[in-house]
């Protein structure tokens, strides 16, 4: 097997399930060593036990992605054992289900910084190391999603947070092009992960349906009539993590089953 990212250092946020896990072992399965990061302190930890014993190095940080600080002492440990990195894939996430004339300005503001914020506040840690230490085709590939490139009823914080990330996007590819710096974003549609069960746990009520009817109604309107695989959305971010991508910069690119075609 051709293994794309040999000896590369690439930080995953979001790592301890979902989306973010299946892009921790896809890295590691092409030869990189994997920073995880996560809140879940104890499934990090197994992931990077697991990636090790495919023969790279790990190291599992349990870090808030949303606190400039925690990220800052994060950090410190990274570059201490890895010195510079190559890849930064932003995949910490969250979802909330309420509609804009009852969510509260809190749980708002907590969406933002998770899905926005945070981005801002690694790529441009990243970003500092990579120029500093001159790395050559650096990467930057932050989860984005369909919803931010269609209105969703109850769930504007989400689709006006991931349509932030589609326009940093833009403005980092932009500003990171005269350092070989690749930023990109990746717009899943539904994906079979805890986060969409709880979406269509949530979801589903306001929009008058049981969870089970609001799924079948969901993947209904799929031209591929499924939910992706986390695995199919890891084999996108390794594409765009390695070096076949070093002309692609600055574009969300939508993975949903033909579900947006935009
Ligand atoms: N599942 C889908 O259908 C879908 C579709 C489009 C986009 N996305 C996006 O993909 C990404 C991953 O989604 P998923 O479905 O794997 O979700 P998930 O809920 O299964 O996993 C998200 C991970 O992010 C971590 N996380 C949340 N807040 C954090 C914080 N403040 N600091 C550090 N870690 C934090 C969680 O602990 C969890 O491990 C998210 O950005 C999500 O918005 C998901």
């Amino acid at each position: 097997m051709e293994k794309l990212l040999e000896g590369k250092v690439c930080i995953v946020t979001g790592a301890a399930r979902g989306i973010g896990k299946a892009t921790a072992m896809k890295y590691a399965q092409h030869g990189a060593n994997v920073v995880l990061i996560d809140l879940n302190k104890e499934s990090i930890a197994g992931i990077a036990e697991e990636i090790e014993s495919l023969g790279v190095r790990a190291l599992s940080l349990a870090v808030d992605v949303t606190s400039s600080k925690e990220i800052n002492n994060a950090f410190l440990e990274i570059e201490d054992k890895f010195t510079k990195i190559d890849v930064l894939a932003n995949c910490a996430g969250i979802v909330t289900s309420k509609l804009i004339l009852d969510i509260e300005e809190e749980e708002w503001d907590r969406v933002f910084n998770v899905n926005l914020k945070s981005i801002f506040l690694l790529s441009k840690r990243v970003a500092k190391n990579m120029v500093k230490n001159k790395v050559a085709n650096g990467k930057i590939i932050s989860i984005s999603s369909q919803a931010s490139k269609i209105g969703e009823v109850g769930n504007g914080a989400y689709c006006a947070s991931k349509a932030g990330v589609n326009s940093l996007t833009q403005v980092l590819g932009l500003e990171l092009a005269e350092y070989g710096i690749s930023v990109n974003s990746v717009c899943p549609g539904y994906v079979n992960t805890e986060m969409m069960q709880q979406v269509f746990q949530k979801r589903g009520p306001i929009e008058g349906m049981t969870p089970q009817e609001y799924e079948e109604s969901l993947t209904s309107q799929v031209p591929m009539k499924r939910l992706a695989e986390p695995e199919e959305i890891a084999e996108l971010m390794l594409f765009l993590s390695s070096e076949k991508a070093n002309y692609i910069t600055g574009i969300s690119i939508t993975i949903a089953g033909g579900k947006t075609i935009i």
